[in-house]
């Protein structure tokens, strides 16, 4: 199978997080923070050890501001819901994914007052409306760092600023940039960043994080055994513990270990400029086809290795199927973002998402390319 879904999730993962994940199920996955016997002291060990790499990756002070989740879908809700209350207004974009769309449609039932920044065709939102849309009670911009249907990198840099002068909270749905775009929490003014680990940190399904910042109030929704103040019925107030009840994905945590191990041995840079050129081939070769219709940005400037495509007027879940048969992976559809479909005139079949990973070669960008080409000679005789 030729793999071009990384957006959804990335495969294959380096050897190490195989090994590592296997490693750690047979010989200490015992419970974390728990025990003080020898298996529980080198999980608790591989966890920290994990925060601390990831805290290096993105430029946070203290590790123990990253807490652990399942993916970035809970992060985000954790970080939504446990920041704004009624009477808080929150401005997001229309290139969002359900992930934050659905949790700020469920609070502005609520009481909380929610506004949503137009995005132009190539994803972008226009700095100015950002500007001009902050209230008295606005609390918190949300944004989607790199678009899971445009790959449209925003600019996190110059939206920070702006949090900062008008002393807003900064939420950065990472999802489509960890791993793969350089981040640094603090050139970025980023107070909240959302993250999964089993995309571009290359690491097992089932990890994710949330960096919260130091003095960031968030309220906690799930209450239980974390290994510390065991004698107290109440919720301890200390991160990441507060945020951290039950038993951690301990397996997942140390293959995600290996993954941004993987990342800092390749060198983060380098797998963006690889990821870029595959993008850049990719975008080249579609182009040539008249029949194809390559949405958002046309060059891989400014943009995560994600290229949405429809070929003619034919069903994206077609081409989905046919591409399968031919042995490759892709996602069809609306990628779980509702509103920038409006955008770009695609409500009605969606789109083709192709999304390279570090692993894909030249030779996967040409062999899909030649299936395309079959697909639209087929087509045209049916
Ligand atoms: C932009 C964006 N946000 C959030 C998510 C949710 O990620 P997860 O599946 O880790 O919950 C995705 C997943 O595709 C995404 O692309």
């Amino acid at each position: 199978m030729i793999y071009l879904d990384n957006a959804a999730t990335s495969f294959p993962k380096p050897s190490e997080v195989y090994d590592e994940v296997l490693n750690c199920m047979k010989n200490y996955a015992a419970n974390p923070g728990r025990s003080s016997h020898d298996m529980s002291i080198q999980a608790s060990s591989k966890i920290a050890e994990t925060r601390q790499e990831l805290s290096t990756l993105f430029n946070i002070d203290c590790p123990f501001d990253i807490i652990f989740t399942c993916n970035a879908t809970e992060s985000l809700n954790i970080a939504i819901k446990g920041l704004l209350k009624r009477g808080d207004h929150a401005i997001s974009t229309a290139i969002e994914h359900n992930s934050v769309l659905r949790p700020l449609n469920y609070l502005s039932k609520a009481g909380v007052e929610l506004t949503l920044l137009k995005v132009n065709m190539e994803g972008f939102i226009d700095i100015n409306e950002l500007e001009k849309s902050i209230e008295k009670n606005t609390k918190v911009i949300i944004i989607n760092h790199a678009s899971n249907v445009l790959g449209t990198i925003q600019d996190i840099e110059k939206i920070g600023s702006i949090c900062k002068k008008y002393g807003l909270i900064f939420m950065v749905d990472a999802s489509q940039s960890a791993g793969v775009v350089p981040i640094d929490v603090d050139k970025a003014n980023i107070d909240l960043l959302a993250f999964p680990g089993h995309k571009g940190l290359l690491g097992p399904q089932g990890t994710g994080g949330l960096f919260i910042r130091d003095g960031v109030k968030l309220e906690h929704f799930i209450d239980g055994g974390t290994g510390s103040n065991s004698s107290s019925m109440e919720q301890p107030d200390f991160l990441p513990d507060k945020f951290e009840s039950g038993t951690l994905n301990t397996p997942g945590i140390a293959g995600l270990y290996e993954g941004i191990k993987f990342i800092q041995k390749i060198g983060i840079e380098n797998i963006q400029k690889h990821e870029k050129t595959l993008t850049e081939y990719l975008l080249s070769e579609l182009k040539k086809l008249s029949y194809v219709k390559i949405y958002g940005l046309k060059s891989a400037e400014n943009r995560a290795a994600v290229v949405s495509i429809n070929i003619d007027n034919m069903d994206s879940s077609k081409v989905g199927y046919i591409l399968n048969k031919n042995n490759i992976a892709v996602r069809t559809g609306y990628h779980c973002a509702p509103l920038i479909h409006r955008v770009i005139g695609t409500e009605k079949y969606g789109t083709v998402r192709i999304s390279p990973g570090y692993f894909n070669t030249d030779k996967d960008i040409e062999d899909f390319i030649n299936v395309i080409k079959g697909i639209y000679k087929q087509d045209s005789w049916s």
